[in-house]
């Protein structure tokens, strides 16, 4: 029921019992991020910086869609209107890529649990009910998925943790760059214990171009396409 229309002492008596619920957390405001506030603002100012680069933005691992909903409003707010491509499994992590992890990178399997109480449907149902609408979502195993069929691209945020699926995406999101265009892969941090292959891919691809790392907000690895 919409609180406005309540009787004030009913609609107290009401907040009050969920803040004695065990569900109290999701009554009340909470952060609802995997972002700072200054990665959150740092990533719109890449939204911003390549407003005039061509081609469309896209999130590769965008999980319940809550940076999503965020970058989205930030475009909404300064008339930003290109089109948003959300990639990601809606199930977590995939066999594989966790297999290399184990297998090659020293991880345990237990790290990879996360992401999977998910469903495109739900993330369409979150881009819905906050009347966004240029968001198409593709569900997807990256490693499966030719990312150069979204042709151009001037901005995307690469966030799906894991060493192979980044080492995969970078070489493909790289080639269908335009000039002027950005790639932030997020979890470039080599200090991580479940995310550094996120960096290790990373820096192999700075490596391969001959680039300098570049590391914003502690995690944030910056690419850009000269124009
Ligand atoms: C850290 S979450 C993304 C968070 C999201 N960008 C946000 O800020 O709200 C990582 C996501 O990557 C997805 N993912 C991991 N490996 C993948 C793969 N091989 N293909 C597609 N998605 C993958 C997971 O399902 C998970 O939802």
């Amino acid at each position: 029921m919409n609180q406005k229309i309540m009787n004030p002492r009913i609609a107290k008596f009401v907040k009050e019992t969920q803040f004695h619920s065990p569900l109290r957390r999701y009554f009340f405001p909470r952060y609802a991020y995997n972002f700072t506030p200054p990665q959150l603002v740092f990533l719109c100012q890449c939204i911003e910086e390549t407003r005039h680069a061509d081609g469309v933005i896209a999130e590769v691992g965008c999980f319940d869609g809550s940076a999503t909903v965020f970058l989205n409003k930030y475009m909404d707010a300064k008339g930003i209107d290109k089109d948003y491509f959300a990639i990601d499994t809606f199930s977590g992590f995939v066999a594989e890529d966790v297999r290399v992890e184990v297998d090659s990178r020293g991880k345990t399997k237990s790290m990879f649990a996360g992401f999977q109480s998910n469903k495109k449907k739900w993330f369409d149902g979150t881009m819905a009910q906050n009347n966004i609408t240029r968001v198409r979502s593709i569900q997807a195993d990256v490693n499966e998925f030719d990312l150069t069929s979204l042709k151009k691209l001037s901005f995307c945020l690469l966030d799906v943790d894991l060493y192979r699926p980044i080492k995969k995406s970078l070489g493909e999101l790289y080639a269908i760059l335009a000039p002027g265009g950005m790639i932030v892969v997020d979890d470039c941090d080599a200090s991580h214990e479940c995310w550094d292959g996120a960096d290790q891919a990373y820096k192999e691809f700075m490596k391969d171009k001959n680039e300098l790392p570049y590391i914003m907000h502690n995690k944030l690895g910056v690419i850009r396409k000269r124009s």
